[in-house]
């Protein structure tokens, strides 16, 4: 069993449109401590790896991220080992917070772990750009300025202290990634510069608004109307307990900084499909994000 944890964007700014239909980005990932789990068994043979998954609606074919991740891992390596995998989900998927990629680097992890680390952290880093563009980010050491298309990765100092409460709240319909970069118009970015925002957020030490820009925010909001209107809502109907109300990748979480405390509107019927959860930030000195004594049984 291993645990997993997906990312959230303290901020995202989109540099460019590439000529291969990707864009370059400037973005701090942070991880956070809200996981799925995984259980990978070894199975003997040449068939294919088996994937079953808690979700009805996660595809656990080829498509699946864990099973490009197991054939990356052979390719790569020259293994011949096959895999049982079962993903027991709880972090909901077109989330913006990389649930798919965390359990793409997960399994890469694990393969490596269990077929006795032909790899080492900074190749299975390298490879995992291959198959997603923020999968990298989570053999980092949590906290991280990506850029490229996500994939290029550089550890920096947390900016914020780890006990910085965070409220998750994402409403049942998810963002396709693809469909949100289709819809942003690239004369309405933000004008920061992303090195000043990193900065800007490690001086203050705490979370600013004015620094948690996100250029996707706007053509998440442009596909999800009501996406524009639960972030309103989560500002104006709190109290003011949260510091920063800011949407993560491309949607469609939004991320309530400064109080995990959920506001009362969202204890109402109309609020009740919404996935609401606690989290925070996490990061690590060095080595393996996992103890494999405690994360492989
Ligand atoms: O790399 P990944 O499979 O996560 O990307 C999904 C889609 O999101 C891409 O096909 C592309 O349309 C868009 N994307 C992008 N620029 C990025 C990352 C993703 O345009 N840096």
């Amino acid at each position: 069993m291993a645990p997993l944890l997906p990312s959230i964007n303290l901020f995202l700014r989109v540099v460019r449109r590439r000529e291969d239909g990707y864009h370059d980005l400037a973005s701090l990932f942070h991880v956070i401590d809200l996981g799925d789990s995984m259980d990978f068994t070894p199975v003997s043979g040449s068939g294919s790896d088996q994937l079953t998954c808690n979700v009805a609606d996660i595809p656990t074919d080829g498509s699946n991220l864990v099973i490009k991740a197991l054939k990356l891992f052979r390719e790569r390596t020259g293994s011949q080992q096959r895999f049982k995998v079962h993903l027991d989900k709880k972090v909901p998927h077109g989330a913006g917070l990389g649930g798919g990629s965390a359990n793409a680097a997960t399994t890469l992890w694990a393969a490596n772990e269990l077929c006795g680390r032909p790899a080492t952290n900074e190749q299975l880093l390298d490879w995992s750009g291959a198959i997603g563009s923020d999968i990298s980010v989570f053999f980092s050491r949590g906290a991280a300025y990506c850029t490229g298309r996500g994939e290029i990765v550089e550890d920096v100092d947390p900016p914020l202290p780890l006990t910085t409460p965070l409220l998750l709240v994402k409403p049942p319909v998810g963002l396709s990634t693809p469909e949100v970069f289709r819809s942003l118009d690239l004369a309405r970015r933000s004008t920061a510069d992303p090195l000043e925002l990193l900065r800007g957020l490690a001086a203050r030490g705490a979370i600013d608004p004015e620094l948690c820009v996100n250029d996707l925010e706007q053509p998440a909001f442009d596909v999800l109307p009501s996406l524009a209107q639960l972030k309103q809502r989560l500002i104006a109907d709190s109290d003011g307990r949260f510091s920063a109300v800011f949407m993560t990748g491309s949607g469609s979480t939004i991320v309530c900084a400064g109080s995990d405390e959920a506001p009362a509107f969202l204890g109402e019927s109309d609020c009740a499909n919404l996935f609401v959860t606690p989290a925070r930030l996490i990061a690590r000195e060095a080595g393996a994000w996992y103890e494999p004594s405690k994360a492989l049984t």
